[in-house]
Protein backbone atom coordinates (compact mmCIF):
# COMPACT_ATOMS: atom_id res chain seq x y z
CA UNK A 1 0.00 0.00 0.00
CA UNK A 2 2.08 3.42 -0.84
CA UNK A 3 0.69 7.02 0.06
CA UNK A 4 -1.95 8.54 -1.89
CA UNK A 5 -1.76 11.81 -3.23
CA UNK A 6 -1.95 14.79 -1.12
CA UNK A 7 -2.80 12.06 1.43
CA UNK A 8 -1.85 8.77 3.72
CA UNK A 9 -2.94 4.77 3.86
CA UNK A 10 -2.80 2.99 6.49
CA UNK A 11 -4.65 0.02 8.42
CA UNK A 12 -5.91 0.32 12.10
CA UNK A 13 -6.73 -2.69 13.43
CA UNK A 14 -7.94 -4.19 10.38
CA UNK A 15 -9.05 -1.62 9.14
CA UNK A 16 -8.18 0.39 5.91
CA UNK A 17 -7.66 4.55 6.85
CA UNK A 18 -7.18 7.20 4.57
CA UNK A 19 -5.40 10.36 6.34
CA UNK A 20 -5.98 13.80 4.49
CA UNK A 21 -3.23 15.20 6.52
CA UNK A 22 0.00 14.12 7.01
CA UNK A 23 1.70 16.28 9.04
CA UNK A 24 -0.85 15.24 12.00
CA UNK A 25 1.01 12.46 14.79
CA UNK A 26 -0.60 8.78 14.72
CA UNK A 27 -2.32 9.52 18.00
CA UNK A 28 -4.32 12.77 17.08
CA UNK A 29 -5.32 10.57 14.14
CA UNK A 30 -6.28 8.07 15.84
CA UNK A 31 -7.98 9.47 18.53
CA UNK A 32 -9.99 12.99 16.36
CA UNK A 33 -10.07 11.10 13.16
CA UNK A 34 -10.99 7.52 13.70
CA UNK A 35 -12.27 8.08 17.13
CA UNK A 36 -10.43 5.65 18.98
CA UNK A 37 -10.56 5.96 22.71
CA UNK A 38 -8.53 3.22 23.73
CA UNK A 39 -5.22 5.01 22.99
CA UNK A 40 -4.84 7.76 25.63
CA UNK A 41 -3.07 11.18 25.63
CA UNK A 42 -1.18 11.99 29.10
CA UNK A 43 1.55 14.11 27.74
CA UNK A 44 1.86 14.49 24.25
CA UNK A 45 4.02 15.30 22.66
CA UNK A 46 6.29 14.50 25.45
CA UNK A 47 6.24 10.68 24.36
CA UNK A 48 7.32 10.07 28.23
CA UNK A 49 3.70 8.33 29.58
CA UNK A 50 3.08 5.40 27.65
CA UNK A 51 -0.35 5.92 27.20
CA UNK A 52 -1.34 6.09 23.95
CA UNK A 53 1.11 3.06 23.05
CA UNK A 54 0.21 1.05 20.29
CA UNK A 55 1.58 -1.78 17.65
CA UNK A 56 3.70 -0.73 14.36
CA UNK A 57 3.77 -4.32 12.66
CA UNK A 58 3.48 -5.65 15.83
CA UNK A 59 6.05 -3.29 17.77
CA UNK A 60 5.35 -1.07 20.32
CA UNK A 61 5.36 2.88 19.55
CA UNK A 62 4.17 5.75 21.47
CA UNK A 63 1.58 7.35 18.85
CA UNK A 64 2.03 10.87 20.47
CA UNK A 65 5.56 10.61 18.78
CA UNK A 66 4.61 9.10 15.71
CA UNK A 67 4.12 11.65 12.58
CA UNK A 68 1.25 9.91 11.16
CA UNK A 69 3.28 9.51 7.69
CA UNK A 70 5.83 7.60 8.85
CA UNK A 71 3.60 4.66 9.13
CA UNK A 72 1.84 5.30 5.89
CA UNK A 73 0.78 1.45 4.49
CA UNK A 74 1.71 0.45 8.13
CA UNK A 75 -0.48 -2.34 9.89
CA UNK A 76 -1.48 -0.38 13.33
CA UNK A 77 -3.00 -2.73 16.09
CA UNK A 78 -4.65 -0.71 19.29
CA UNK A 79 -6.02 -2.37 22.20
CA UNK A 80 -9.45 -3.09 20.50
CA UNK A 81 -7.55 -4.41 17.83
CA UNK A 82 -5.84 -7.26 19.62
CA UNK A 83 -7.36 -10.77 19.50
CA UNK A 84 -10.19 -11.50 21.32
CA UNK A 85 -8.90 -13.94 23.38
CA UNK A 86 -5.33 -12.00 24.23
CA UNK A 87 -7.90 -9.14 25.29
CA UNK A 88 -9.71 -10.88 27.10
CA UNK A 89 -7.26 -12.80 28.84
CA UNK A 90 -5.56 -9.28 29.53
CA UNK A 91 -8.44 -7.63 30.74
CA UNK A 92 -8.95 -10.27 32.90
CA UNK A 93 -5.44 -10.64 34.80
CA UNK A 94 -5.55 -6.73 35.27
CA UNK A 95 -9.34 -6.87 36.63
CA UNK A 96 -8.52 -10.73 38.87
CA UNK A 97 -5.15 -8.34 40.85
CA UNK A 98 -7.07 -4.77 40.78
CA UNK A 99 -4.23 -4.04 38.00
CA UNK A 100 -6.40 -0.60 36.28
CA UNK A 101 -7.72 1.52 39.18
CA UNK A 102 -8.70 4.55 37.21
CA UNK A 103 -7.94 2.54 33.74
CA UNK A 104 -5.86 5.86 31.75
CA UNK A 105 -2.86 3.99 31.55
CA UNK A 106 -3.65 0.51 31.07
CA UNK A 107 -4.93 0.26 27.78
CA UNK A 108 -1.47 1.12 26.14
CA UNK A 109 0.30 -0.89 29.13
CA UNK A 110 -1.78 -3.73 28.02
CA UNK A 111 -0.49 -3.33 24.69
CA UNK A 112 3.10 -3.22 25.04
CA UNK A 113 3.17 -6.05 27.61
CA UNK A 114 0.95 -8.26 25.48
CA UNK A 115 3.33 -8.11 22.74
CA UNK A 116 6.76 -8.00 24.59
CA UNK A 117 5.48 -11.51 26.47
CA UNK A 118 4.19 -12.79 23.11
CA UNK A 119 6.63 -15.51 23.03
CA UNK A 120 7.63 -17.93 20.04
CA UNK A 121 9.33 -20.07 22.37
CA UNK A 122 6.95 -21.41 24.73
CA UNK A 123 9.53 -22.36 26.81
CA UNK A 124 11.01 -19.13 27.37
CA UNK A 125 9.56 -17.90 30.86
CA UNK A 126 8.58 -14.25 31.56
CA UNK A 127 9.82 -13.52 34.91
CA UNK A 128 8.89 -9.87 37.12
CA UNK A 129 12.30 -8.54 35.93
CA UNK A 130 11.08 -8.60 32.25
CA UNK A 131 7.97 -6.95 32.69
CA UNK A 132 9.60 -4.18 35.18
CA UNK A 133 11.76 -3.57 32.27
CA UNK A 134 8.74 -3.35 29.67
CA UNK A 135 7.13 -1.17 31.92
CA UNK A 136 9.76 1.06 31.96
CA UNK A 137 8.28 3.43 28.64
CA UNK A 138 5.45 3.64 31.32
CA UNK A 139 3.88 5.12 34.13
CA UNK A 140 1.50 4.62 36.19
CA UNK A 141 0.29 6.59 39.21
CA UNK A 142 -2.25 4.70 40.95
CA UNK A 143 -0.93 1.10 41.31
CA UNK A 144 2.10 1.30 42.52
CA UNK A 145 3.37 -1.62 39.74
CA UNK A 146 3.12 -4.71 41.84
CA UNK A 147 -0.48 -5.25 40.88
CA UNK A 148 0.26 -4.51 37.33
CA UNK A 149 3.68 -6.68 37.75
CA UNK A 150 1.43 -9.62 38.91
CA UNK A 151 -1.18 -9.27 36.49
CA UNK A 152 1.38 -10.02 33.58
CA UNK A 153 2.95 -12.73 35.24
CA UNK A 154 -0.99 -14.38 35.19
CA UNK A 155 -2.05 -13.53 31.78
CA UNK A 156 1.18 -14.80 30.92
CA UNK A 157 0.97 -18.20 32.56
CA UNK A 158 -2.46 -18.63 31.59
CA UNK A 159 -1.57 -18.08 28.08
CA UNK A 160 0.98 -20.82 28.16
CA UNK A 161 -2.20 -23.03 29.82
CA UNK A 162 -4.29 -23.37 26.47
CA UNK A 163 -7.01 -25.55 27.40
CA UNK A 164 -8.14 -23.66 30.77
CA UNK A 165 -5.93 -20.36 31.38
CA UNK A 166 -8.70 -18.24 30.95
CA UNK A 167 -10.95 -20.06 33.27
CA UNK A 168 -8.18 -20.12 35.66
CA UNK A 169 -8.25 -16.30 35.61
CA UNK A 170 -11.91 -16.32 36.01
CA UNK A 171 -14.82 -14.86 34.35
CA UNK A 172 -13.41 -11.07 33.85
CA UNK A 173 -11.28 -11.53 37.08
CA UNK A 174 -14.16 -11.00 38.77
CA UNK A 175 -15.21 -15.02 40.13
CA UNK A 176 -15.79 -15.03 44.34
CA UNK A 177 -15.88 -11.25 44.51
CA UNK A 178 -18.73 -9.12 44.73
CA UNK A 179 -18.65 -6.08 42.20
CA UNK A 180 -20.18 -3.56 44.16
CA UNK A 181 -18.39 -3.60 47.50
CA UNK A 182 -15.28 -4.18 45.33
CA UNK A 183 -16.28 -0.44 43.59
CA UNK A 184 -17.42 0.74 47.07
CA UNK A 185 -14.18 0.21 48.52
CA UNK A 186 -12.89 1.98 45.33
CA UNK A 187 -14.58 4.67 45.44
CA UNK A 188 -13.55 4.93 49.55
CA UNK A 189 -10.00 5.13 48.62
CA UNK A 190 -10.22 7.09 45.24
CA UNK A 191 -12.50 9.59 47.08
CA UNK A 192 -14.82 10.25 44.12
CA UNK A 193 -17.87 7.35 42.67
CA UNK A 194 -15.27 4.42 40.99
CA UNK A 195 -16.09 1.25 39.77
CA UNK A 196 -13.82 -1.95 38.75
CA UNK A 197 -13.96 -4.58 35.98
CA UNK A 198 -12.42 -5.05 32.61
CA UNK A 199 -14.46 -2.45 31.02
CA UNK A 200 -12.20 0.23 33.38
CA UNK A 201 -8.86 -1.65 32.44
CA UNK A 202 -10.13 -1.22 28.97
CA UNK A 203 -9.73 2.67 29.23
CA UNK A 204 -13.97 2.75 29.23
CA UNK A 205 -13.97 5.04 32.60
CA UNK A 206 -16.00 7.66 31.17
CA UNK A 207 -13.43 10.21 30.60
CA UNK A 208 -14.26 13.58 29.91
CA UNK A 209 -12.04 14.31 26.98
CA UNK A 210 -13.20 10.49 25.20
CA UNK A 211 -16.89 11.29 25.95
CA UNK A 212 -17.22 14.51 24.77
CA UNK A 213 -19.78 15.10 21.56
CA UNK A 214 -17.43 14.87 18.63
CA UNK A 215 -18.74 18.03 17.09
CA UNK A 216 -17.90 19.90 20.42
CA UNK A 217 -15.38 22.82 20.22
CA UNK A 218 -12.36 22.17 21.82
CA UNK A 219 -10.47 24.83 24.29
CA UNK A 220 -7.21 24.80 25.65
CA UNK A 221 -5.82 27.51 28.15
CA UNK A 222 -3.73 30.08 26.04
CA UNK A 223 -0.59 32.07 28.16
CA UNK A 224 -2.44 34.97 29.38
CA UNK A 225 -5.77 33.12 31.54
CA UNK A 226 -8.04 33.01 28.55
CA UNK A 227 -8.84 30.48 26.17
CA UNK A 228 -8.03 29.31 22.87
CA UNK A 229 -11.22 27.86 21.64
CA UNK A 230 -11.27 25.68 17.91
CA UNK A 231 -13.52 23.42 16.16
CA UNK A 232 -10.86 20.63 16.92
CA UNK A 233 -8.25 19.66 18.74
CA UNK A 234 -5.21 19.72 16.39
CA UNK A 235 -6.89 23.50 15.52
CA UNK A 236 -6.71 24.91 18.96
CA UNK A 237 -3.33 23.34 19.35
CA UNK A 238 -2.10 25.39 15.83
CA UNK A 239 -3.93 28.29 17.05
CA UNK A 240 -2.02 28.67 20.67
CA UNK A 241 1.49 29.37 21.72
CA UNK A 242 2.89 25.92 23.11
CA UNK A 243 4.28 26.30 26.20
CA UNK A 244 6.81 23.59 25.23
CA UNK A 245 7.43 20.59 28.05
CA UNK A 246 11.02 21.10 29.80
CA UNK A 247 12.76 19.45 32.74
CA UNK A 248 15.54 21.69 34.51
CA UNK A 249 18.49 20.91 35.70
CA UNK A 250 18.18 22.65 38.80
CA UNK A 251 17.30 20.36 41.70
CA UNK A 252 13.42 21.00 43.73
CA UNK A 253 14.57 23.22 46.49
CA UNK A 254 12.49 23.48 50.25
CA UNK A 255 11.54 26.90 49.78
CA UNK A 256 11.02 27.33 53.62
CA UNK A 257 13.34 28.23 56.46
CA UNK A 258 13.29 26.37 59.53
CA UNK A 259 11.71 28.19 62.55
CA UNK A 260 14.39 28.93 64.78
CA UNK A 261 14.36 26.58 68.12
CA UNK A 262 16.04 24.12 69.71
CA UNK A 263 14.90 20.81 67.83
CA UNK A 264 14.94 17.06 68.12
CA UNK A 265 14.16 16.29 64.34
CA UNK A 266 13.47 18.98 61.39
CA UNK A 267 11.89 18.26 58.48
CA UNK A 268 11.74 20.80 54.85
CA UNK A 269 9.87 19.69 51.74
CA UNK A 270 9.19 20.99 48.81
CA UNK A 271 6.27 21.63 46.26
CA UNK A 272 4.82 17.78 44.69
CA UNK A 273 3.07 17.27 41.61
CA UNK A 274 0.43 15.34 41.71
CA UNK A 275 1.19 13.46 38.83
CA UNK A 276 -2.08 11.98 38.03
CA UNK A 277 -2.22 10.95 34.17
CA UNK A 278 -5.73 12.04 33.07
CA UNK A 279 -5.03 15.89 32.56
CA UNK A 280 -7.95 17.87 33.82
CA UNK A 281 -10.90 17.84 31.01
CA UNK A 282 -14.79 18.71 30.68
CA UNK A 283 -17.28 19.32 28.80
CA UNK A 284 -20.41 21.09 28.42
CA UNK A 285 -23.58 22.06 26.55
CA UNK A 286 -24.79 25.69 26.64
CA UNK A 287 -26.96 25.63 29.99
CA UNK A 288 -25.82 22.18 31.17
CA UNK A 289 -23.86 20.82 33.67
CA UNK A 290 -20.43 20.23 32.87
CA UNK A 291 -19.13 16.78 32.59
CA UNK A 292 -16.95 15.88 36.20
CA UNK A 293 -12.80 16.17 35.29
CA UNK A 294 -12.82 12.98 38.09
CA UNK A 295 -14.54 10.02 36.10
CA UNK A 296 -12.89 6.96 37.62
CA UNK A 297 -10.25 8.41 39.54
CA UNK A 298 -10.43 11.75 41.87
CA UNK A 299 -6.61 12.68 41.19
CA UNK A 300 -5.76 12.28 44.80
CA UNK A 301 -7.95 15.15 45.52
CA UNK A 302 -6.28 17.02 43.25
CA UNK A 303 -9.30 17.53 40.84
CA UNK A 304 -11.65 18.33 43.69
CA UNK A 305 -11.09 22.18 42.48
CA UNK A 306 -10.03 21.49 38.79
CA UNK A 307 -10.78 24.69 37.20
CA UNK A 308 -11.90 22.95 34.12
CA UNK A 309 -15.68 22.27 34.67
CA UNK A 310 -16.47 26.28 35.42
CA UNK A 311 -14.62 26.85 32.32
CA UNK A 312 -16.64 24.61 30.18
CA UNK A 313 -19.55 25.74 31.34
CA UNK A 314 -18.79 29.23 30.72
CA UNK A 315 -17.12 29.22 27.03
CA UNK A 316 -20.24 27.18 26.52
CA UNK A 317 -22.53 29.42 27.13
CA UNK A 318 -20.15 32.24 25.67
CA UNK A 319 -20.23 30.52 22.00
CA UNK A 320 -23.83 28.77 22.54
CA UNK A 321 -22.02 25.41 21.36
CA UNK A 322 -20.73 22.37 23.58
CA UNK A 323 -17.14 23.20 24.41
CA UNK A 324 -14.40 20.77 25.32
CA UNK A 325 -12.05 22.26 28.05
CA UNK A 326 -8.93 20.24 27.78
CA UNK A 327 -5.74 20.71 29.67
CA UNK A 328 -2.66 19.20 28.31
CA UNK A 329 0.09 17.75 30.52
CA UNK A 330 2.15 21.21 30.93
CA UNK A 331 -1.08 23.23 31.68
CA UNK A 332 -1.66 20.65 34.07
CA UNK A 333 1.52 20.94 35.62
CA UNK A 334 1.67 24.74 35.53
CA UNK A 335 -2.02 25.31 36.65
CA UNK A 336 -3.12 22.15 39.09
CA UNK A 337 -2.57 22.45 42.53
CA UNK A 338 0.26 21.27 44.36
CA UNK A 339 1.21 19.68 47.91
CA UNK A 340 2.54 22.91 49.92
CA UNK A 341 5.92 22.74 51.20
CA UNK A 342 6.87 23.13 54.82
CA UNK A 343 9.77 23.66 57.28
CA UNK A 344 8.79 22.20 60.61
CA UNK A 345 10.65 21.52 64.18
CA UNK A 346 9.84 19.14 66.62
CA UNK A 347 10.88 17.29 70.20
CA UNK A 348 10.07 14.39 71.73
CA UNK A 349 7.74 15.79 73.43
CA UNK A 350 5.57 16.42 70.47
CA UNK A 351 5.54 20.41 70.79
CA UNK A 352 7.00 22.25 67.76
CA UNK A 353 6.43 24.17 64.81
CA UNK A 354 5.01 23.73 61.57
CA UNK A 355 5.76 26.48 58.76
CA UNK A 356 3.76 26.06 55.64
CA UNK A 357 3.06 27.23 52.17
CA UNK A 358 -0.12 29.47 53.27
CA UNK A 359 -3.07 27.24 51.38
CA UNK A 360 -6.75 27.63 52.22
CA UNK A 361 -7.50 24.94 55.06
CA UNK A 362 -4.43 23.93 55.68
CA UNK A 363 -4.05 25.12 58.94
CA UNK A 364 -7.03 23.15 60.16
CA UNK A 365 -5.67 20.08 58.36
CA UNK A 366 -2.20 20.19 60.24
CA UNK A 367 -4.89 20.73 63.81
CA UNK A 368 -6.93 17.80 63.10
CA UNK A 369 -4.13 15.59 63.97
CA UNK A 370 -1.94 17.86 65.55
CA UNK A 371 -3.53 19.90 67.92
CA UNK A 372 -0.75 21.00 70.10
CA UNK A 373 1.69 22.32 67.08
CA UNK A 374 2.07 25.89 66.15
CA UNK A 375 1.38 26.56 62.81
CA UNK A 376 2.61 29.11 60.84
CA UNK A 377 1.53 30.09 57.30
CA UNK A 378 3.82 32.07 54.79
CA UNK A 379 3.14 33.38 51.49
CA UNK A 380 5.99 32.45 48.94
CA UNK A 381 6.05 32.90 45.06
CA UNK A 382 5.16 29.06 43.21
CA UNK A 383 2.38 27.25 41.64
CA UNK A 384 -1.27 26.80 43.30
CA UNK A 385 -1.24 24.83 46.35
CA UNK A 386 -4.46 22.78 47.67
CA UNK A 387 -5.21 20.94 50.78
CA UNK A 388 -6.92 18.31 49.19
CA UNK A 389 -4.20 16.77 47.88
CA UNK A 390 -3.46 13.87 50.03
CA UNK A 391 -3.12 14.14 53.18
CA UNK A 392 -1.51 17.45 52.31
CA UNK A 393 -0.64 19.13 55.91
CA UNK A 394 -1.83 16.28 58.08
CA UNK A 395 0.09 13.92 57.21
CA UNK A 396 3.47 15.49 57.43
CA UNK A 397 2.31 16.57 61.11
CA UNK A 398 1.93 12.76 61.81
CA UNK A 399 4.88 11.52 60.53
CA UNK A 400 6.42 14.46 62.18
CA UNK A 401 4.98 13.40 65.60
CA UNK A 402 5.24 9.57 65.30
CA UNK A 403 8.98 9.82 64.44
CA UNK A 404 10.06 12.20 67.16
CA UNK A 405 8.09 9.64 69.60
CA UNK A 406 9.15 6.84 68.23
CA UNK A 407 5.66 5.05 67.01
CA UNK A 408 5.68 3.00 64.01
CA UNK A 409 1.71 3.34 63.52
CA UNK A 410 -0.37 6.35 62.09
CA UNK A 411 -3.60 6.57 62.59
CA UNK A 412 -6.26 9.08 60.20
CA UNK A 413 -8.94 11.74 60.94
CA UNK A 414 -11.26 9.27 59.69
CA UNK A 415 -9.99 5.84 61.90
CA UNK A 416 -7.66 3.92 59.35
CA UNK A 417 -3.93 2.84 61.13
CA UNK A 418 -1.38 1.39 59.25
CA UNK A 419 2.30 0.47 59.84
CA UNK A 420 5.16 -0.42 57.64
CA UNK A 421 8.69 -1.80 58.11
CA UNK A 422 11.03 -1.84 55.42
CA UNK A 423 13.46 -5.27 55.85
CA UNK A 424 17.53 -5.62 54.63
CA UNK A 425 16.60 -5.59 50.64
CA UNK A 426 14.77 -2.62 50.77
CA UNK A 427 10.92 -4.09 50.39
CA UNK A 428 8.53 -2.63 52.37
CA UNK A 429 5.97 -4.53 54.14
CA UNK A 430 2.67 -2.93 55.15
CA UNK A 431 0.02 -3.70 57.38
CA UNK A 432 -3.50 -2.04 57.18
CA UNK A 433 -6.85 -1.82 59.23
CA UNK A 434 -9.36 0.00 57.75
CA UNK A 435 -12.93 -1.48 58.61
CA UNK A 436 -14.27 -4.25 56.40
CA UNK A 437 -11.82 -4.01 53.48
CA UNK A 438 -14.77 -5.56 51.72
CA UNK A 439 -12.33 -6.80 48.18
CA UNK A 440 -9.03 -7.65 49.21
CA UNK A 441 -7.37 -7.16 45.66
CA UNK A 442 -8.73 -3.52 45.57
CA UNK A 443 -7.87 -2.72 48.81
CA UNK A 444 -4.33 -4.10 48.14
CA UNK A 445 -3.89 -2.17 44.53
CA UNK A 446 -4.78 1.06 46.46
CA UNK A 447 -2.36 0.51 49.49
CA UNK A 448 0.46 -0.54 46.90
CA UNK A 449 -0.15 2.79 45.28
CA UNK A 450 -0.41 5.00 48.17
CA UNK A 451 3.14 3.05 49.69
CA UNK A 452 3.93 3.33 45.89
CA UNK A 453 3.73 7.57 46.09
CA UNK A 454 5.11 7.93 49.70
CA UNK A 455 8.43 6.43 48.66
CA UNK A 456 8.39 8.97 46.01
CA UNK A 457 7.58 11.46 48.07
CA UNK A 458 10.06 11.04 50.43
CA UNK A 459 13.30 10.33 47.88
CA UNK A 460 12.89 11.84 44.25
CA UNK A 461 9.43 13.74 43.89
CA UNK A 462 9.62 17.23 43.79
CA UNK A 463 9.07 20.23 41.26
CA UNK A 464 11.92 22.83 40.61
CA UNK A 465 10.75 26.10 41.18
CA UNK A 466 12.61 29.15 40.76
CA UNK A 467 13.04 31.89 42.99
CA UNK A 468 10.18 33.85 41.21
CA UNK A 469 7.47 30.93 41.42
CA UNK A 470 7.91 29.57 38.12
CA UNK A 471 7.58 25.74 37.55
CA UNK A 472 11.12 24.67 35.84
CA UNK A 473 9.78 21.53 35.38
CA UNK A 474 6.93 20.47 32.57
CA UNK A 475 7.54 16.82 31.24
CA UNK A 476 6.07 13.91 33.28
CA UNK A 477 9.26 12.28 33.73
CA UNK A 478 10.60 15.42 35.37
CA UNK A 479 8.02 14.93 38.58
CA UNK A 480 10.64 11.99 40.57
CA UNK A 481 7.83 8.81 39.98
CA UNK A 482 9.30 6.10 40.69
CA UNK A 483 9.24 4.04 37.46
CA UNK A 484 8.81 -0.02 37.82
CA UNK A 485 12.10 -0.86 37.75
CA UNK A 486 13.13 1.58 40.59
CA UNK A 487 9.96 0.46 43.10
CA UNK A 488 10.76 -1.99 45.71
CA UNK A 489 9.04 -5.12 46.91
CA UNK A 490 5.60 -3.60 48.72
CA UNK A 491 3.61 -6.04 50.48
CA UNK A 492 -0.21 -5.01 51.79
CA UNK A 493 -1.46 -6.86 54.79
CA UNK A 494 -5.25 -6.49 56.43
CA UNK A 495 -3.73 -6.86 59.88
CA UNK A 496 -7.08 -6.33 62.56
CA UNK A 497 -4.33 -6.53 65.60
CA UNK A 498 -3.98 -2.44 64.31
CA UNK A 499 -7.73 -1.63 64.49
CA UNK A 500 -11.02 -3.41 63.88
CA UNK A 501 -11.24 -5.01 60.20
CA UNK A 502 -15.17 -5.90 60.37
CA UNK A 503 -16.70 -2.47 60.75
CA UNK A 504 -17.47 0.25 58.83
CA UNK A 505 -15.11 0.81 55.75
CA UNK A 506 -13.11 4.17 55.91
CA UNK A 507 -10.11 4.55 53.44
CA UNK A 508 -6.82 2.97 54.00
CA UNK A 509 -4.59 4.16 51.62
CA UNK A 510 -4.00 7.55 53.26
CA UNK A 511 -2.79 5.97 56.38
CA UNK A 512 -0.28 3.54 54.41
CA UNK A 513 0.47 6.80 52.69
CA UNK A 514 1.81 8.40 55.94
CA UNK A 515 2.97 5.05 57.58
CA UNK A 516 4.91 3.96 54.66
CA UNK A 517 6.79 8.12 54.29
CA UNK A 518 7.37 7.61 57.67
CA UNK A 519 9.07 3.96 57.57
CA UNK A 520 11.35 5.56 54.77
CA UNK A 521 12.38 8.66 56.62
CA UNK A 522 13.25 6.42 59.53
CA UNK A 523 15.56 3.62 56.97
CA UNK A 524 16.91 6.71 55.98
CA UNK A 525 17.79 8.47 59.19
CA UNK A 526 15.60 10.62 59.59
CA UNK A 527 17.68 13.03 56.55
CA UNK A 528 16.40 17.00 57.15
CA UNK A 529 14.82 17.73 53.30
CA UNK A 530 12.49 15.64 50.88
CA UNK A 531 13.12 14.50 48.36
CA UNK A 532 16.23 12.79 50.18
CA UNK A 533 17.73 11.43 46.91
CA UNK A 534 18.46 8.12 48.51
CA UNK A 535 17.17 5.00 46.50
CA UNK A 536 15.18 2.33 48.56
CA UNK A 537 16.00 0.14 45.65
CA UNK A 538 18.09 0.72 42.41
CA UNK A 539 19.10 -1.38 39.83
FE1 LIG B 1 -2.48 3.60 36.12
FE2 LIG B 1 -4.48 5.15 37.06
S1 LIG B 1 -4.41 2.95 36.87
S2 LIG B 1 -2.59 5.78 36.18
Amino acid sequence: MSPAIGGIELTVDGVAVHVDDPRLSLLAVLRDQIGNQSVKDGCSPQGQCGCCTVLVDGQPRVACVTPVRRVAGRSITTLDGLPPEVRDRWLSAFTAFAASQCGFCTPGIIVRLAATTNRSDPQATVTPHDIEGALGAHLCRCTGWGPIVDAAVAATAAADDHDCGQERLGDMGMVGRNPDAAARRASLEGGCAQQVGARIAAGQGGFAADTAPADALVALPDDSGGWVVAPSLAEARLARAKVQGRRTTQPPIAPLELPDGQWDLTLRTTWVEPAYLETDASWCAPGGQPASPLANGGAFGAKTDSLAPDAARHLADTHQRTVLVLLDREDTVRLGPKRPPIAAGIRTDGSGVVRVVDTPGIEAAIASVAPALSIETVQVPGPPTSAAVRGAGWVEAAVLLAAAGGHEHITTPAGATAAATIDEHGSVHVRVACGDPLDVPVLTSYCTGAAHMAIGWVTSEGLSVSPDGTIGDLTIRSFGVLRASATPTITVTVDDSLGDTTGTPVPGGDAVFAAVALAVWRHQGFPPAWPTGQPLRSR
